[in-house]
């Protein structure tokens, strides 16, 4: 439990798995190497955690998923619950993204070597667009790819001090005109998503 607003459980395979000595896996049918993920095991963790099937959406982290962008970010928070299935090896049993899972979703066009960072890049972008998940250190708002900043880059920022081996910030965010700043920001934010 992370504040009130986000509860996590972590769900592993091996522990409700029906075949014996903790299998989970095995060889895929038509050869091949690599082992693949069985569905009726994926099945029978999603009956365990949910008593049958889950009522919310069941997320498949894959390489072959849509692609993780902001969107889906905003979208997928706006959930009640989620469950993430990750795999390792050679991946899912189609038939699990087919009908187990309602989402496929890839954090990246590469192959990373099993679900587990996917999963918790997924879960950190979620968690940070929950309320009360951002302290004062940091605003949600605007920044990259939000809707504040028509989905483009967020603008550069600079702290003290105002000159450093000759590199100085720029005069307009010392000029305490706010107006200005504003503008100026706009500005560099349209010039970065352009390129
Ligand atoms: C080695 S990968 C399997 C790659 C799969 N054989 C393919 O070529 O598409 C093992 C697991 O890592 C996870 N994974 C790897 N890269 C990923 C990515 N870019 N996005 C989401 N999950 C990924 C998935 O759960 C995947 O099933």
């Amino acid at each position: 439990m992370l504040g009130t607003e986000l509860e996590l459980r972590l769900l592993n395979y091996r522990d409700t798995t029906p075949l014996k000595a903790g299998q989970v896996d095995d060889d895929p049918y038509g050869g091949g190497a690599g082992m693949v993920l069985r569905v009726d095991v994926a099945a029978a963790a999603l009956d365990a955690a949910y008593d049958g099937s889950p009522e919310h959406r069941v997320v498949a982290l894959t390489p072959q998923g849509r692609q993780l962008d902001q969107q889906l970010v905003e979208e997928l928070a706006d959930e009640k619950e989620l469950t993430l299935l990750s795999t390792r090896f050679e991946g899912f049993d189609e038939r699990i993204v087919e009908h187990l899972a309602t989402d496929a979703v890839s954090i990246g066009p590469y192959v990373l070597s099993g679900g587990e960072l996917p999963a918790m890049v997924l879960l950190d972008a979620i968690a940070r667009r929950l309320p009360g998940a951002l302290g004062s250190e940091e605003s949600g708002l605007e920044e990259s790819f939000s809707a504040e900043l028509e989905g483009g880059l967020e603008y550069p920022h600079y702290t003290r001090p105002a000159e450093f081996r000759g590199w100085s910030v720029p005069d307009v965010l010392l000029s305490g005109d706010h107006g200005r700043i504003a503008e100026w920001r706009r500005e560099q934010s349209r010039a970065r998503t352009k390129h």
